[in-house]
Parts: structure tokens; sequence; C-alpha cells
């Protein structure tokens, strides 16, 4: 079965949704460990709520980015993880930390990518005053937010959006497409090629799950 280990800094609502996801069985794989920059995190609270492994390892562990991704990566290779997730990891990772896990790393960012890539993205869409935004799910790969892309579903932009009324209706994506992302992954079907993630067909397994971006609510 593949292990995910699981990265994450913030309020956890995705790590919640792929919990939810393997609990549901929709999602068929375990997670090792999850790894906290920081120990206030509300993510360390929910997967402690589940009986997850959970590894704290504060920015401060280490003096240089790369010796702190070595230490991480030695934590995953630890609890044998076969697909690194991150949920909200706030750190940027080192070319070694990629390389170490090639198109085994998945990050969720809140904007359909290549538009809006790093921080604060929610209100950039608002300010800039396009009509669609959402949620991507993508490879990590050296860059930032540039990895190849494996999802993506939008959501329409109202002229009285806020960012925080628009970071709610794309975290709502978020919480779709990212098991099922996972469960491509899980099932073999993700072929990188070159830029682009073709997605297999399936092999009519029972009880797969259904595209979210296709599904009723
Ligand atoms: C999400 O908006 C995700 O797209 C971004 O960080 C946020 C994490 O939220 N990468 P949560 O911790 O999963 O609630």
């Amino acid at each position: 079965m593949i292990n995910l280990g699981v990265l994450v800094s913030g309020s956890g609502t995705n790590l919640q949704a792929i919990i939810d996801a393997i609990e549901a069985k929709k999602l068929k794989c375990s997670i090792g460990v999850v790894i906290s920059n920081s120990h206030g995190a509300y993510a360390v609270h929910r997967a402690k709520r589940h009986n997850i492994p959970v590894e704290i390892i504060p920015n401060n562990i280490a003096n240089t980015r790369e010796d702190y991704d070595t230490i991480i990566i030695d934590t995953l290779k630890r609890y044998s993880v076969d697909l690194v997730v991150m949920a909200g990891f706030m750190r940027l990772l080192t070319p070694k930390f990629v390389r170490a896990f090639p198109m085994r790393i998945m990050n969720i960012h809140p904007a359909l990518l290549p538009a809006f890539p790093g921080l604060n993205v929610q209100r950039k869409a608002v300010e800039y005053g396009v009509k669609f935004s959402g949620a991507t799910v993508h490879f990590v790969d050296e860059g930032v937010d540039t990895g190849p892309i494996i999802i993506q579903s939008a959501v329409p932009v109202y002229d009285d959006d806020t960012a925080e009324t628009l970071r709610q209706r794309i975290l709502k994506e978020e919480h779709k497409i990212y098991p099922y992302a996972i469960q491509l992954f899980v099932e073999g079907r993700l072929e990188v090629k070159g830029r682009r993630v073709i997605v297999k067909e399936h092999p009519k397994i029972k009880g797969s799950m259904q595209n979210p971006c296709y599904a009723d609510d």
C-alpha cells in the first residue's frame, strides 16, 4: 500500500480531507507520518486525534535550508514514505529534497497555476480582477509552484468577493481534488510526459473515486 508523508504548517483542513477520504475508503493508502515545522499547527492536533504519528521539526533545528531538508528526507525515509504530500507546508523545498522524491511530491495551490504562484494569491486574484480562480494540484519540481499540473478546479470570482470569501470557496474545491489526485497516484494512473501529466484510463476498478470536478456535491 502506498504510504504518505504529509507536510503541514497550518490549520490542516486538507490533511483532514485526506484522512476523511482514507477513513471512508475512497482513498486507498495510509498516512505514515505527519511532519510539521510548527508545534502550534492545528494540523498536528488533527493528526494526533486520528492516531497518526507526528514529527515536529522546527525551522531553527538546522542552519541551512539544505540541512533542514536532509532531516525531513531522513524522517520520511524512516517512515517508508512513498509519496510526499504538501498540505499548507510554509517552506520552499531545496533541490536536494525534490531530487530525493522525483515526481513523488505533490502540492496544492489556491489558484489556477500558472496564474498567481507564491503567497497571498486569493487577495492577488481579487485585486487583479480575474473572473475565475481555483485550485491546482501539481507535482513539485525545483521552481516555485511550477511543477507538472495533475488536476485543477475552477471557481467564479464575484464582484463582492474578499480574499477571505474567495479563500473559502477555493478551499472547498481543494478538499475534493487533493484526495482524488492522490488516489490517481495510488492507482498508478499518473504519467508525466515533460510538463504534462496524462491521467490514464481507469481499468474499471469497482468503487474507484469519481472525478470530483464532474461529480455532484
Ligand atoms: C491551502 O489554501 C493550500 O492551498 C495552501 O495552503 C493552505 C493550507 O490550508 N497550500 P490547510 O492547512 O490545509 O487548511
